[in-house]
């Protein structure tokens, strides 16, 4: 039988079910209560709504636990392989050796993108931020594969994700080079996903760049750790966006938009900024953290904090050991690293963050890791967005797959004026 909670309102009771997932946890389905009851629900920022229920990623928050299609992502670190994790993502499963040469093989085949597509990259001023560029040329996809517009069965899904996550990396590395005045680079059939990326955005004509494996390896890693995060705000956007039957590219492009803002993807660059001007001896970082603590404070402190985790970020926690792993065999020093651990060590003695529960995200050690492979602060966001495509691409495919899905369409209450008379005040 299934659970009920009881609501009462207006002398009146009605029982609405209890849903519970494969972790346990549990939810009430207030899908009928509008009818009901004639009330709705109140959540702004959505911190306690489930849009959906979904088979991809599981995050207990409380716990610091996070696993793609039930497997914990601190098992990817020894093995690193991002196109791997994306198959897994979308398809629900681990690729059998066939379905992942077939699908590498898509990737490399399918790496360029339509010549008339790279004039427009001229068409952009050299200033304009590579997020701009990547939201409007991934849909611009859309315009050159009309029959990727409806995908009905798992053979198109394949073929269009393959296309996609093959192009978001070309498309960026475009958008880089555009933006430094240097001629494009083209993808490299003979290099693998990683490599491919760093050939496009690095080699000279006549000079390739060349990218050892603890490199490949680590952006392998960040990527994977970015691959997905359930119903975060670019996800969500993807999922409402293609609830209207919005086609792959379009949603996608919508989801970089969401990526953008600064307290989502953008977050890296602001970590790497406030790192910056406390190393430039601005204010120390104690000074730093007093600043970010006070009451009508606009700073925060970037990489800290996070909506669903009230304790460490697995990810932050992965991340840190690699930056400790790819500045040792580079035998470097950043500074920017030293800062990032004081914060680390101020906050987790602080009461105010540990009392708020505020820990360090994913974002706190990414910008340190792409600063050290020489990846400019404008790009980070747009090595996170090919990070997340895949997570884009398997929530677009399970809603798109749902039987009966409906649009999505939230309510609201409304707090304007009551009704109110028109009369102009111009004259007439
Ligand atoms: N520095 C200082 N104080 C903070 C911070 C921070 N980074 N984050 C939250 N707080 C404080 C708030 O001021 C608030 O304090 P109060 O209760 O005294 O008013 C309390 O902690 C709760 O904060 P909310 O903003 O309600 O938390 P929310 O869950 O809405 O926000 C967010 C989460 C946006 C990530 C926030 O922690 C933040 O702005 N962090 C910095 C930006 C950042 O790193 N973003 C990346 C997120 S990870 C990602 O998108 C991949």
């Amino acid at each position: 039988m299934t659970e009920t909670v009881t609501l009462q309102v207006d002398g009146k009771t009605y029982q609405l079910p209890l849903v519970q997932g494969t972790e346990g946890e549990r939810a009430i389905d207030i899908s009928r209560l509008r009818a009901e009851t004639g009330l709705i629900t109140l959540d702004p920022g959505y911190g306690n709504t489930g849009s959906c229920e979904s088979a991809i990623t599981y995050i207990d928050g409380e716990q610091g636990i996070l696993r793609y299609r039930g497997i914990p992502i601190e098992q990817f670190e020894n093995n690193p392989n991002f196109v791997e994790v994306a198959w897994l993502l979308i398809f629900g499963k681990l690729p059998s050796p066939a379905q992942y040469d077939r699908f590498s093989e898509a990737l490399t085949n399918k790496a360029n993108i339509d010549e008339s597509m790279t004039h427009n990259f001229q068409g952009f001023p050299r200033s304009a931020p590579p997020m701009a560029i990547l939201s409007a040329m991934i849909n611009a996809l859309s315009c050159f594969h009309p029959e990727f517009r409806k995908v009905d069965d798992l053979d198109q899904l394949e073929a269009v994700a393959a296309r996609l996550i093959s192009k978001i990396r070309t498309i960026a590395a475009f958008a880089y080079r555009r933006s430094r005045g240097k001629p494009i680079m083209y993808p490299d059939p003979k290099l693998r996903y990683v490599a491919n990326f760093l050939h496009m955005m690095f080699s000279q004509p006549y000079e390739e760049y060349i990218c050892d494996e603890v490199t490949q390896d680590a952006i392998n890693l960040l990527l994977i750790l970015h691959a997905d995060h359930e119903q975060n705000c670019s996800t969500s956007t993807v999922r409402m966006v293609g609830s209207s039957q919005a086609n792959l590219f379009t949603s996608c492009a919508s989801g970089v938009s969401a990526l953008w803002g600064p307290l989502h993807g953008g977050a890296n660059v602001q970590v790497l900024d406030m790192l910056n001007r406390i190393h430039k001896g601005h204010m120390s970082p104690e000074e730093y953290v007093r600043r970010a603590k006070e009451k009508d404070s606009s700073e925060r402190l970037m990489g800290f904090g996070h909506r669903v985790y009230k304790n460490f970020d697995p990810r932050a926690t992965v991340l840190q050991r690699i930056a400790e792993r790819l500045f040792e065999k580079m035998n470097k020093k950043d500074p920017l690293l030293d800062i990032a651990r004081k914060l680390e060590e101020i906050t987790l003695n602080d009461s105010y963050f540990l009392e708020r529960k505020l820990y360090p995200n994913v974002d706190f050690y990414s910008g340190i890791i792409l600063r050290a492979i020489g990846i400019p602060t404008n790009m980070f966001t747009v090595i996170f967005a090919i990070g997340r495509l895949p997570g884009w691409i398997a929530h677009w495919a399970e809603q798109n797959g749902t039987p009966n899905a409906r649009i999505a369409r939230p309510r609201q209450i409304y707090t304007g004026h009551p009704k109110t008379d028109y009369v102009s005040l111009l004259k007439s």
